[in-house]
């Protein structure tokens, strides 16, 4: 089968039932997305299809409808996406391992609401887990990153 990745198309040969994950790290050589939870209960395999964001280790490839995104094809150009600026300005990683979901989910709450209240960010976010607490810099730099978009930056 044929996937779109990060732009690029990606013939596999997989079982229909595998997991989007799978498919990505070990056919096609992705390996932003992380196998957390495997139950799509911790967020750290998040990506986008068509712009929403869906947990790739639950997901089987068979059913992938879309042009796919993950962390890996999210800086355009040699230029950082103003969410991972802002990760960075805000040294949000501790270990990093939860970081590449986290920040596919924030990347799609603000390409949905422009300035999100925290309220927002909870309801948004709430799916990804940090086993290392790293809660008030995600808000944080969410907020920055809302913030440079704002600025075209
Ligand atoms: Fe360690 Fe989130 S930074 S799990």
């Amino acid at each position: 089968m044929r996937l779109t990745v990060n732009g690029n198309a990606i013939d596999i040969d997989a079982d229909p039932d595998m997991p989007l994950l799978w498919a990505l790290r070990d056919l096609a050589g992705v390996l932003g997305p992380k196998f957390g939870c495997g139950i799509a209960a911790c967020g750290a395999c998040t990506v986008h299809i068509d712009g929403t964001p869906v947990r790739s280790c639950a997901l089987p490839v068979g059913e992938v409808d879309g042009d796919i995104l993950t962390i890996d094809g999210l800086a355009t150009d040699g230029k950082l996406h103003p969410v991972q600026q802002a990760w960075l300005e805000e040294q949000v990683a501790q270990c990093g391992y939860c970081q590449a979901g986290q920040i596919m989910s924030a990347v799609a709450l603000l390409d949905e609401i422009a300035n999100p209240t925290d309220e927002d960010i909870d309801n948004a976010m709430g799916g990804n887990l940090c086993r290392c607490g790293t809660y008030p810099r995600i808000r944080s730099a969410i907020k920055r990153a809302a913030a440079l978009k704002t600025a075209g930056i």
